[in-house]
């Protein structure tokens, strides 16, 4: 089958996620010729609707990996907004070099349960959201080769005259959340964080405009919602005015430096 599309969707607060996207849409459209599409899911408007596939698109779906699963927050969104019928998938989670858990378990049982046809999965390791130093330069040259080795394998199954669904664990209960961890070993707790303006603060509102969960009031720059700590008004923050200060997130990132910059393996299911 030669596909119409190669479509890359992505949830990516802090960029890997689309990264990765972006980078195997781009070998799969030269490897079958298809125009590339590209969806975000990191709005609330993007997810308000429903996308639909068809069955002769090969979608490209990334999402980050958040305590060892899917971001518990927004897999319900992920589930509902994305429809396939048929439609092949490679199924790809972006995790910060610590663990992918059963993250791509996860994604890859959602996104059956959606209408798609997994060819492949794939769990990369890159760079954390919380500390530049754990998975620092990730994905790097030796990813990069590995990733596009993966799409070709991926999409060669498209050659054959039926498409035959990934072998994978269907049936052990998904693992739980990783608990985080702060630097003295005991659990570090962070759930209620939210990150604050410094003084430096130009109250340019871009820390608003990206907040996956609209959580960021774009007049206060207060944030009333629920803070899933995904980083993006941090790392987006043109100023670095936008941090986490409190002292349990600070100690779990510090713990993960500590314990989690030798280089992760990525996992390859094809
Ligand atoms: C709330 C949160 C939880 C995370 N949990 C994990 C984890 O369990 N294992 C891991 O290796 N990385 C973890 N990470 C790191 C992300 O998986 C990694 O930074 C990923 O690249 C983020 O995707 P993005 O760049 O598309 O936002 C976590 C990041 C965040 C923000
Ligand atoms: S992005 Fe940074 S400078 Fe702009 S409003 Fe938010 S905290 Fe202030
Ligand atoms: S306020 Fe929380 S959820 Fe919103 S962008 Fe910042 S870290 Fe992410």
């Amino acid at each position: 089958m030669k596909p119409r599309r190669v479509c890359a969707v992505s949830f990516s607060p802090t960029g890997k996620s689309e990264e990765l996207a972006r980078l195997l849409s781009a070998e799969l459209a030269a490897f079958t010729g298809a125009a590339q599409s590209f969806f975000s899911l990191n709005l609330p408007r993007e997810r308000a609707g429903v996308l639909r596939f068809a069955r002769d698109d090969l979608v490209v779906a990334v999402s980050p990996v958040y305590a060892g699963r899917l971001p518990n927050k927004l897999a319900p969104d992920f589930a509902r907004v994305l429809r396939g019928d048929g439609t092949p998938v490679l199924a790809v989670c972006a995790f910060g070099n610590r663990s992918p858990g059963d993250a791509l378990r996860e994604w890859l049982l959602l996104l059956e349960a959606g209408g798609f046809v997994p060819l492949g999965a794939m769990a990369a390791a890159c760079r954390h959201a919380f500390t530049d130093d754990v998975g620092r330069g990730r994905p790097d040259a030796q990813d990069r080769a590995e990733l596009l080795a993966f799409a070709r394998a991926a999409a060669a199954k498209l050659g054959a005259p039926e498409l035959f669904p990934l072998a994978y664990d269907r049936e052990t209960p998904l693992a739980p959340y990783y608990t985080p961890l702060r630097a003295d070993g005991l659990p570090a707790k962070f759930l209620k964080a939210k990150p604050v303006c410094l003084e430096n603060c130009t109250r340019c509102g871009v820390c608003a405009d990206v907040c996956p969960m609209g959580s960021v009031d774009r007049d206060t720059l207060e944030t009333p919602g629920v803070c899933i700590k995904c980083q993006a008004c941090v790392r987006a923050c043109p100023e670095g005015a936008r941090v986490l200060t409190d002292a349990d997130f600070l100690s779990h990132a510090a713990m993960l430096r500590e314990h989690f910059t030798a280089r992760a393996a990525n996992t390859v299911l094809l």
